[in-house]
């Protein structure tokens, strides 16, 4: 087969999120599937209702097929680019010890390492600081209560250094803030809106964060990254606004992150080639991050209802692999302009997509370049040329 990322070698880096689970041994495998399966049984009992969530609709964890998975070697030979799914974000690394001393575990996070190595592939990280996937206790005091903003700033600028410190030679960029605007007026999410960086530790956290990422990842490009600002021109002007103000402080955020949790319906590539080129004004560079064309269109778009589960025909599969290519078209363009730089997809087979079951439980989705055996989808042929 012909290896996808030589088709974008003189434009883009192509990359693909790799699960942890995707390097896992059988061993490992039954043990994750155990506890996935605990995790749910627990969810299941104690699942109260909720105007989203009326009834319990999510499906039961099935086990992870033994051997080497398609994904694996999908993602050793396509892409010269990899990420980590979720080894990488601060929940799955930084913790919290018996003796109430923080700890790192870094053992995914180098298997993923080893493996880009092994492969000759770039590797991203992903992500220094989120509102989501951060770990609890960060943001308390042993009894509880919530930490003075010095003592989150320390173990913040430990974590970021700590990392630093291990991967600086090994990641060509980073993402060091992750989804900081607000869906709701444009501007920092704040403790209202989930961000307990913002509620403790104030504004200036994005720029601290990127001031230390300066110097403990000296070699990696700074990314501010977000989702919907090619979809939503209100939350794209919004990060202009806030990037504008970083460059004007001399905060060295270099490139913008645009996440692409795109579908088969929205966004026109006119509106993506406007975002590009937005940032691109600016004199920042961009990168495509989380890219995926999910089936089904969102909520927004289809009045306030999410689609039901559809049939994936020929023909949608063709809908998609014209999608796919035609936005690739225009990132072709926008390398050439010198603003794009890497392009990464979120995942490799349908079976692995996050967007199983998400947003809505109970249905599948199918917005990767493979399908859930590893068989290349007609938009695989298509942008493999
Ligand atoms: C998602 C992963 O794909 C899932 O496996 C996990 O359960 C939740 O996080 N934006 C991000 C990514 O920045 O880190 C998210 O990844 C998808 C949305």
């Amino acid at each position: 087969m012909k290896r996808l990322f030589e088709s974008y070698k003189d434009y883009f880096r192509l990359g693909a999120a790799i699960s942890g689970i995707i390097l896992m041994n059988d061993d490992e495998k039954t043990a994750f599937f155990q506890q996935m399966k605990a995790r749910f049984e627990d969810f299941k009992k104690n699942f109260k209702p909720t105007p989203q969530f009326p009834e319990f609709k999510f499906p039961e964890p099935q086990p992870l097929p033994a051997g080497t998975m398609p994904d694996t070697q999908l993602a050793a030979s396509q892409f010269n680019l990899v990420v980590a799914e979720n080894e990488c974000k601060m929940g799955s690394i930084y913790h919290k010890g018996p003796d109430g001393q923080p700890f790192f575990d870094f053992a995914a996070a180098d298997r993923l390492r080893d493996f880009a190595k092994a492969n000759g592939q770039d590797m991203r990280w992903h992500t220094l600081v989120w509102h989501n996937q951060s770990p609890d206790w960060i943001f308390k005091n042993d009894d509880g209560s919530k930490a003075s903003p010095e003592l989150l700033e320390e173990r913040l600028k430990n974590y970021i250094f700590t990392v630093g410190e291990r991967y600086r030679d090994d990641i060509c960029s980073v993402d060091v803030v992750n989804e900081c605007i607000s869906d709701k007026n444009f501007i920092l999410r704040d403790g209202a809106d989930r961000s307990q960086w913002f509620d403790i530790l104030g504004p200036d956290y994005v720029d601290k964060a990127f001031f230390w990422a300066k110097e403990a990842f000296s070699k990696s490009s700074l990314v501010i990254n977000d989702y919907n600002l090619e979809m939503v021109p209100g939350k794209r002007e919004g990060m202009y606004k806030l990037v504008k103000g970083m460059l004007e402080r001399g905060v060295p955020v270099d490139t913008v992150g645009l996440q692409m949790h795109i579908n088969i319906d929205y966004p026109p590539v006119s509106e993506i080639e406007k975002t590009i080129e937005l940032y691109g004004s600016l004199g920042l560079k961009v990168i495509v991050t989380e890219m995926e064309i999910s089936m089904y269109a969102d909520r927004e778009q289809n009045e306030g209802k999410f689609e039901p589960r559809k049939k994936y025909t020929a023909e949608l599969l063709e809908k998609q692999a014209d999608r796919y290519e035609e936005i690739f078209e225009c990132f072709k363009k926008e390398a050439r302009a010198g603003i794009l730089k890497d392009v990464v997809l979120w995942g490799i087979t349908d079976r692995m997509s996050w967007k199983n079951n998400f947003p809505v439980p109970g249905r599948t989705d199918a917005p990767l370049l493979f399908d859930g055996e590893g068989k290349p989808k007609p938009a695989f042929d298509r942008l493999c040329k």
